[in-house]
């Protein structure tokens, strides 16, 4: 099963992948996990993406298609959730001939939907452990002493793209390139649209009930 989880930064994309991958024995694959790990270990990918990201604009179509037939490579049948691939037409019919090659397909996409001040609100105060991964919500999902990871004791960090202005710029990216990829996904007969506001629980439920 290939799953897509589609919707602007800071929709909880990333927060319903990891119920998801429970619930369906599935690999979550984030190219913004890959990219970050990339900037993080200096590498020849990192040192060209992180101009990008830091910016808040997307990393060319090659460079993440090349990323993504990498792992799909080494993933073959196993059950994925892409979260935060695709982001334009382009890596939506890139994927789409990669799949056919491996005589696959994508089964199934889940487009969260807030309004844009929701995810100015949220990702303002998202904060992430540096050396498990884990996310936090200063607001929503706050860790039970100030800053520090409740799993391993570090300090929480914001990431260098939750600065105000990025994320609007962020925004606007997503709406230009990313948002046609809802009519695109409509055409295919697999969208399913959820609303993404309300508690974490809530749109965990209501992600839930397009997999019944
Ligand atoms: P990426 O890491 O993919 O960032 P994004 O899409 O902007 O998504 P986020 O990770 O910011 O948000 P999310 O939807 O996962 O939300 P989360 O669950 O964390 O990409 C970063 C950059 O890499 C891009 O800008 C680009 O430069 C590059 N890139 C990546 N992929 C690319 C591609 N395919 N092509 C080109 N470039 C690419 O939740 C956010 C916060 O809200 C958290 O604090 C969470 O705790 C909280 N929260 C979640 N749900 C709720 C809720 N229901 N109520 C209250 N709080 C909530």
């Amino acid at each position: 099963m290939k799953i897509i989880l589609l919707g602007p930064p800071g929709v909880g994309k990333g927060t319903q992948a990891k119920f998801l991958m429970d619930r369906l024995s599935a690999v979550q694959l984030s190219t913004g996990d890959l990219l970050r790990a990339a900037v993080r270990e200096g590498t020849e990918l990192g040192k060209s993406a992180k101009g990008y990201m830091d910016r808040g604009e997307l990393v060319p179509d090659d460079v993440i298609l090349g990323l993504i037939g990498e792992r799909m490579q080494e993933l073959g049948d196993k059950a994925v959730i892409f979260d935060g691939f695709p982001r334009t037409v382009s890596q939506a019919e890139g994927l789409d001939s990669l799949l056919e090659r491996l005589n696959l397909q994508v089964d199934k996409v889940v487009e969260l939907v807030v309004d844009d001040e929701v995810v100015v609100e949220r990702l303002g105060a998202r904060r992430s452990c540096p050396a498990c991964g884990r996310v936090y919500n200063l607001m929503f999902a706050p860790p039970e002493r100030d800053e520090i990871c409740d799993d391993d004791g570090t300090k929480l960090i914001l990431r260098d793209d939750d600065q105000e202005s990025v994320i609007r710029n962020r925004l606007q990216i997503y709406h230009k390139q990313t948002e046609p990829l809802s009519e695109y996904y409509q055409k295919a007969g697999i969208l399913v649209q959820v609303p993404g506001d309300g508690k974490v629980d809530e749109v965990r439920e209501k992600v839930a009930v397009a997999f019944v």
